[in-house]
């Protein structure tokens, strides 16, 4: 018998990407190899075999971008903290850690609770039970001192607009000058959400249109780079395999709503935002 689990309905969320990177893992041309996930899926006692379809495979994609973004800053930035806001049961720390950086996931009490029964605390490894929407959790976070990187996967999407913005705000308030990675999805994804098959499975919807993530910039961020599946960093498009790495130039050249809808997003928090003073924008290298 498997471990039991109760999530809330958005922390369900998090066996989706987690049995996506399980599979990928399963493969011969694994994009991640997280062995980890297999482990993990094996252990918990849930029908995983209800998900189906293209969002399993687009979890390991955008944990590739999300990874590849990191890894360029770890690698001028070496001893930076990292932030990993609604980190599910991602693997990430293992995959990145270089021994000197410190890292932090948080997430809601529950989904903490969930991670705690696989993975432990160490001298540079910290899990924080906490809301990305509060910043309670900002003193523990800076108390390393390095520079700060901060991440969400697949987490803001299930907020209002306008909750998205003020914690924008608010992280940009709290951490200026620092890194932040978020995906957006626009129209064209929001709106497709109950033929998705994963979907049909959880009670979950994604409630934030974003179709222009330049347009965040007014709640404290500056755009640095925007990439979409078609568009990945090229060393990143090296680790895929040719059917990702070719299916999603020709999808976007000849249907391009489902790819280009949904963008990774690299930002820049500029430390002000509308409610706090004006942004020093400088225009984004958009990348798409
Ligand atoms: C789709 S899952 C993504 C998990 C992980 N980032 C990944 O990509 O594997 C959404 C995650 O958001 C977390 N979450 C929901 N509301 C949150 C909040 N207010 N603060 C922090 N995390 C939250 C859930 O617990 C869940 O882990």
């Amino acid at each position: 018998m498997g471990e039991a689990i109760s999530l809330g309905e958005v922390q369900e969320t998090l066996l989706i990407p987690l049995y996506g990177r399980a599979q990928d893992a399963g493969r011969p041309d694994s994009i991640l190899r997280d062995t980890r996930a297999i482990e993990l899926v094996a252990a918990i006692d849930y029908d995983f075999a209800k998900f189906r379809g293209p969002s399993l495979a687009g979890s390991v994609l955008r944990a590739s971008i999300f990874d590849g973004y990191l890894r360029s800053y770890l690698a001028q930035h070496p001893e930076a903290t990292v932030v990993d806001l609604g980190c599910g049961l991602s693997t990430r720390f293992d995959r990145l850690d270089n021994g000197r950086l410190h890292w932090f996931d948080l997430d809601l009490p529950d989904t903490i609770a969930l991670r705690r029964t696989f993975f432990a605390d160490s001298d540079r490894y910290t899990m924080i039970e906490g809301s990305i929407l509060d910043d309670d959790w900002f003193e523990q976070v800076r108390e390393p001192g390095g520079p700060v990187f901060l991440l969400s996967e697949a987490v803001l999407l299930y907020f209002p607009a306008e909750t998205v913005h003020a914690t924008l705000a608010q992280l940009a308030k709290g951490f200026p000058g620092s890194r932040l990675v978020l995906d957006t999805g626009g129209k064209a994804m929001m709106g497709t959400q109950d033929r998705n098959p994963v979907f049909k499975q959880v009670s979950a919807r994604m409630k934030w249109v974003c179709d222009d993530p330049a347009a965040l910039e007014p709640h404290g961020v500056r755009l640095l780079e925007s990439r979409t599946f078609a568009t990945p960093q090229p060393a990143v498009a090296y680790t895929w395999p040719l059917r990702y790495r070719l299916g999603m130039k020709i999808m976007r050249a000849v249907f391009p709503p489902p790819v280009t809808t949904y963008k990774l997003n690299l930002f820049e928090t500029t430390g002000s935002s509308a409610e706090t003073g004006p942004t020093n924008s400088l225009g984004p290298a958009n990348s798409e």
